[in-house]
């Protein structure tokens, strides 16, 4: 008899369960096979193709470079590694922004395509239209509000939004009005946490915080800031749970010595 284990994928109904339950919702971002398998064997809940890409593995500057083919071809790989978290394929900057038909067509593409089982988009009250006929195209939409980073030059840099009154008003109606847009979930990225806070709890669809504070119904990180993959800067909010560069480094360094002395490969690695 197999002692094979049923698992059971992580779905919309999951996320709302476990917000209702008080339950955290973990999630991060991959854009690989090995990565993604590695992650969805750990439990992680929620995986994020990021546009992220653009920077932590493709050296863009931005993540204003991202096209389409490269989001498919990256969440291909993961979903092809992936058995119970729910995999969100990431918008590209103008994938969404141009029409409401390119916008669907685009969202379909990550589903019909890649294998994602929802997508994410970035801004307020501006793609609610876009939120709502994604959603109701049968494809889960997870919002993004605060820091977007595909508005860095609108917004001037990578900086904490809603600091004052006007602008925390405004991110907490753009959350409703994204939810009533059929949205399931909500990224609040870079906001003052007593406001991740009260958006939180003034929605029935979860909120996942990056650099929103503790009281999210859940967190993302960019999987390469968590494990100390990218070096360039790290914002305030990543916590670095392992040094992969430095141990990098020193497997390669360890390496280049032991080839250069003719120690490896030795025997054991021979035919
Ligand atoms: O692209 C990304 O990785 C993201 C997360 C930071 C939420 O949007």
């Amino acid at each position: 008899m197999s002692t094979q284990v049923k698992i059971t994928r992580v779905t919309t109904a999951t996320v709302r369960d476990m917000k209702k339950k008080g339950e955290k919702i973990s999630m991060l971002t991959a854009y690989d096979y090995p990565t993604a398998a590695a992650m969805d064997e750990a439990g992680i809940d929620l995986i994020l193709v990021g546009d992220s890409l653009g920077m932590v593995v493709l050296g863009y500057d931005s993540t204003l470079p991202v096209t389409m083919e490269d989001m498919i071809h990256h969440t291909k790989a993961v979903t092809r590694a992936v058995n119970r978290a729910m995999v969100i394929g990431d918008m590209p900057f103008m994938s969404y922004q141009v029409s409401v038909e390119e916008a669907v067509r685009n969202a379909g593409r990550f589903m019909q395509e890649a294998g994602a089982h929802g997508v994410k988009l970035e801004g307020g009250r501006e793609v609610a239209e876009v939120t709502r006929r994604i959603a109701q195209a049968g494809i889960p939409v997870m919002a993004h509000i605060g820091l977007t980073p595909q508005s860095v030059h609108q917004l001037g840099g990578y900086k904490v939004q809603g600091k004052d009154h006007p602008s925390a008003m405004k991110l907490l109606e753009d959350a409703k009005i994204l939810e009533d847009a059929g949205a399931f979930s909500i990224v609040l990225e870079c906001v003052p946490a007593p406001l991740a806070e009260k958006i939180t709890a003034s929605l029935s669809m979860s909120t996942i915080g990056i650099g929103g504070g503790v009281h999210c119904d859940g967190q993302v990180l960019v999987v390469h800031d968590m494990l100390g993959l990218f070096e360039r800067f790290t914002p305030k909010f990543v916590k670095k749970y392992t040094n992969l560069n430095v141990q990098i480094k020193g497997a390669v360094t360890q390496y280049i010595d032991e080839v250069k002395k003719g120690t490896f490969p030795g025997p054991e690695h021979s035919f």
